[in-house]
């Protein structure tokens, strides 16, 4: 059975609950030459032959840097209370390093005003993804200096916004930017080395530590944390070497960004495997990674059921289930398990879903709609196990649909849609998707029947 229609009466969210969708800049704003803002690696990556599907960029994008204000308008229409969006690294200090550029502060400077004014509160996040060019040339993330080129950047976004802006993220998914960045050459910058990997996870880790430093320094009254991207792995049988193999991927993907955050260590297992990979850690490092934080940001999509394989673990198809237009495979009831796991494992004081979602293959209708049921089933289907962690005593503080708008999916380009509002890429036109008018219902509904604050502390 579908989660058509998802039960109000079984769940109960808090009264201040984040309802929110997500974006991030490089795959929205597009005006990637305006008004100061310097090159990225994605545009680098972008630009190179055979490295993102049908040779799209982010030039355009939604040109949200233009049309902001409209989408602001829209959001208030969909009824959300938070927004997630990030800062364009290059629009701020061009060059990397050196003198900001005040009309990449300005743009942010607008678009917080219009979102507060709106009732929408900003939660903002500093790095997804798009380093300026200029720090690729000098080493990028594996280079240590890198650290210190971000805490300056943050400074001054922080002095800048942190009257205004009270949810600060440091970094998304660190473990998609280190290994598909470094490791495996499917995002920019696109280098192919283990070892260069690591050294770039380290690295943004430790800039996560200190970026925490700085943003309560600069915005003292701000909640302040990491997203990323964990996903539950499950052995495919009972046997030892499946079970090993979940071990591993789990590892891997997870407990090598989570053990660190929260227990200032990286696992020993994966240290074994990594041997003289593994990254060069300094005195102090893990003081500093570890932190405290007022919250987790968890990015959902799919859960991993994976065999033994002579390079470890494979993924496992399973028969039954559905998958989404990325090959992902929908599993709501991973993202309950793994909300409980790291409650149990890690103990943080909140955590934010920072993003959920689903890519299908939208097409518009004779009369120029989109319906998307998929998608709102997936949505809803997730929704409701979040509602049975809240009641289970899981922490979780918000969530976030991935995305509003359709929009650059890195390497594949325009091709994936994650929007519940579609975008007619040609004339760049909006127009709501049916999730959208079911996502705008819901929160009014889940509002309406919200717990009082006190019942939910
Ligand atoms: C992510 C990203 C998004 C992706 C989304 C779908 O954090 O992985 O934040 O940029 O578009 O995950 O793949």
């Amino acid at each position: 059975m579908k989660t058509s229609a998802t039960s109000l009466a079984d769940l109960a969210f808090p009264a201040d609950f984040a309802w929110g969708a997500a974006t991030a800049a490089y795959q929205v704003e597009g005006a990637v030459a305006e008004e100061g803002r310097g090159e990225s690696i994605w545009d680098r990556f972008s630009a190179t032959e055979g490295k993102v599907r049908n040779g799209d960029s982010g030039a355009v994008a939604c040109d949200f840097y233009h049309r902001y204000r409209d989408d602001v308008a829209l959001m208030r229409e969909l009824g959300v209370n938070a927004f997630r969006l990030s800062v364009a690294w290059p629009r701020i200090v061009p060059d990397g390093s050196g003198v900001a550029n005040p009309a990449g502060l300005d743009f942010y400077d607008r678009l917080v005003d219009d979102l507060l004014a709106a009732g929408i509160r900003p939660f903002v996040t500093l790095y997804h993804w798009d380093l300026p060019q200029a720090l690729e040339d000098r080493g990028g993330w594996p280079e240590r200096g890198t650290v210190d080129a971000f805490c300056d950047y943050v400074e001054v976004v922080a002095a800048r916004l942190g009257d205004r802006v009270d949810r600060w993220v440091t970094h998304n998914e660190p473990r998609v930017a280190s290994w598909l960045g470094y490791g495996w050459g499917m995002h920019a910058p696109g280098r192919t080395n283990e070892r260069d990997a690591l050294a770039a996870a380290h690295h943004l880790l430790l800039s996560h530590g200190r970026a925490v430093e700085i943003l309560r320094r600069e915005s003292p009254h701000a909640q302040v944390g990491i997203v990323l991207d964990p996903f539950p792995v499950y052995p495919a049988s009972a046997g030892a070497s499946d079970a090993a193999a979940a071990r591993h991927m789990d590892g891997f993907h997870n407990r090598w960004f989570l053990d660190p955050i929260f227990k200032g260590r990286y696992p020993e297992d994966l240290l074994d495997h990594f041997g003289a990979n593994a990254p060069r850690v300094e005195d102090g490092d893990f003081r500093q990674i570890a932190v405290p934080l007022d919250f987790i940001g968890v990015n959902y999509y799919r859960r991993e059921v994976v065999a033994h394989s002579e390079n470890g673990a494979r993924t496992v198809h399973m028969p039954d289930s559905d998958y989404t237009d990325m090959g992902w495979e929908v599993s709501p009831e991973g993202l309950y398990d793994l909300l409980v796991t790291i409650r149990d494992e890690y103990g943080p004081k909140a955590i934010y879903v920072t993003e959920n979602g689903a890519a299908f293959g939208d097409l518009r209708a004779h009369d120029g709609s989109v319906r998307d049921p998929e998608r709102q089933d997936y949505i809803a289907g997730h929704i409701r196990v979040i509602g049975r962690a809240i009641a289970a005593g899981v922490p979780i503080a918000g969530y976030f649909v991935w995305s509003f708008l359709d929009n650059f999916e890195w390497a594949h380009g325009y091709n994936k849609r994650f929007g519940i509002v579609y975008v007619d890429y040609p004339t760049l036109a909006r127009i709501p998707k049916s999730s959208f008018y079911w996502y705008r219902d819901f929160i009014a509904a889940a509002t309406r029947a919200a717990l009082p604050r006190a019942a939910s502390s």
